[in-house]
């Protein structure tokens, strides 16, 4: 039972910068979810927080508790071997949970993924699926740990059920400028994601232009926050810091990521795309004990994207989510836009700079994603790009194709990109696309 304290003098303690003990924080949550603490009081608290920061132990205790204010789905002792997910903290093109879940699927470790939306400038998991017709991601519990044990992946969202203490802070969060805060992140993210019960963990930290966590010291710290969380849950989890200043792939757009991830299945699809899949799925094999080294966890992963397995995997995932399976064979079946126009190069030269956040920003505005929660999506709208960082361009060449069934879009949207298109004289710096890795 949660210990009964004042509301007012925990505020008090963490607006003079103490620290909160873990009853403290069960007592703040609980009640905030049961609608016991009021929605002023809990404001006043994450804004505390906001200026002054948890420590490792209350992150942990504060994940804990949100995660249990719901429905915990226990998957230990189910399978041979450890069930693995992976988070992105979010960004633009960042499609690589598509391809991977199905992948390392098919290699026989079981992905029990608990995906998100699109929110802000960058894309969703679960909006992306839904592009395919009939898609579910609202599965039961049952029927979850059901299409896990039948096809060894499942691409979920979060339910009524899950976690609903960060459905609701995550709202007041919204509205009270206090999102960007690195243990309410944390706590956030990974309240939701082991409530799907992954016996181990591979998070993806975007930095960059397009990026929740822009620097590399802020991307590293939201890395060792989430980090320090796994491992007081007895989780084993891998952090990457990887890149986000310009898209990753070509695809930005729900439809259109799933056409690119049809191809990275199909063994082709742009290189930093299946890139990643590949460390990604490697990791994972490692982390589940499927594999006993990187190399041999590459080869595991390469060799399913080459032979059709990865493929097949995520058409019956498809298909056990009540989706429309042909899709992977017959494109055709997917949403189109109407119209397509090419954005033209206003001049020769190699590109220099595709910021990112820009670009998700006018995929947005093609009506890829949505302005505010209720916006229905238009699932064939978004932009493919023609050129990336470093590629030569001829004044008048297409640097991108827009994908729009309202014409009227076209223009703003069209502007937003080239307003953050660079193009210049001699070839830039490549950028690394993986950073670091934290364990
Ligand atoms: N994604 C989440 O789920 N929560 C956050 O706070 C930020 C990103």
């Amino acid at each position: 039972m949660t210990k009964t304290y004042l509301p007012y003098e925990l505020i008090f303690k963490k607006r003079n910068g103490a620290r909160l003990g873990d009853d403290e924080i069960a007592f703040l949550v609980n009640g905030f979810t049961d609608g016991t603490l009021p929605d002023y009081q809990m404001s006043a608290l994450l804004m505390a927080i906001f200026f002054r920061g948890m420590d490792d132990a209350e992150t942990a205790a504060l994940t804990e508790t949100m995660m249990r204010s719901g429905e915990l789905i226990d998957l230990r002792g189910r399978f041979k071997v450890r069930s693995v997910d992976k988070h992105s903290t979010g960004g633009v093109g960042d499609k690589v949970s598509l391809p991977l879940a199905p992948a390392v699927a098919a290699c026989g470790v079981p992905v029990p993924m608990m995906s998100g939306r699109g929110l802000g400038h960058t894309g969703g998991t679960l909006d992306k699926l839904e592009s395919i017709p009939g898609f579910r991601t609202q599965l039961s519990k049952d029927e979850f740990i059901s299409a896990v044990e039948r096809v060894g992946c499942a691409m979920i969202g979060q339910t009524k059920t899950i976690a609903p203490a960060d459905k609701k802070m995550y709202a007041l969060r919204d509205v009270t400028a206090t999102v960007d805060c690195i243990p309410l992140i944390a706590a956030s993210i990974l309240s939701k994601k082991l409530s799907a019960g992954p016996e181990a963990l591979v998070l993806d930290v975007k930095t960059g232009d397009g990026a929740f966590m822009q620097d590399m010291a802020g991307s590293k710290r939201l890395a060792k926050a989430m980090l320090g969380i796994c491992k007081k849950s007895g989780r084993r989890a891998v952090a990457y810091i990887t890149d986000m200043d310009q898209p990753l792939g070509l695809a930005i757009g729900n439809a259109l990521e799933i056409r690119e991830t049809i191809e990275c299945l199909s063994g082709g699809g742009p290189a930093d795309l299946r890139e990643l899949v590949i460390v990604f799925g490697a990791e994972m094999l490692s982390l589940a004990g499927a594999a006993k080294s990187a190399a041999e966890g590459r080869k595991a992963i390469e060799k399913v994207l080459g032979n059709g397995a990865a493929k097949k995997k995520f058409s019956e995932m498809v298909a056990a989510q009540g989706g429309d399976a042909s899709v992977v064979d017959d494109q055709a079946r997917l949403p189109s836009a109407k119209h397509v126009d090419a954005i033209k190069a206003p001049k020769s030269g190699v590109i220099q700079r595709l910021a990112a956040r820009d670009i998700g920003v006018a995929s947005l505005m093609l009506g890829a994603g949505r302005t505010k929660s209720a916006d229905p999506i238009d699932y064939a709208a978004g932009i493919m790009l023609a050129k990336k960082v470093g590629d030569r361009v001829k004044k008048g060449e297409p640097i991108a194709y827009f994908h729009a069934n309202d014409r009227a879009r076209m223009s703003g949207a069209g502007e937003r990109f080239l307003s953050t298109v660079e193009i210049g004289a001699v070839k830039p710096k490549k950028r690394k696309l993986i950073w670091d890795v934290l364990k």
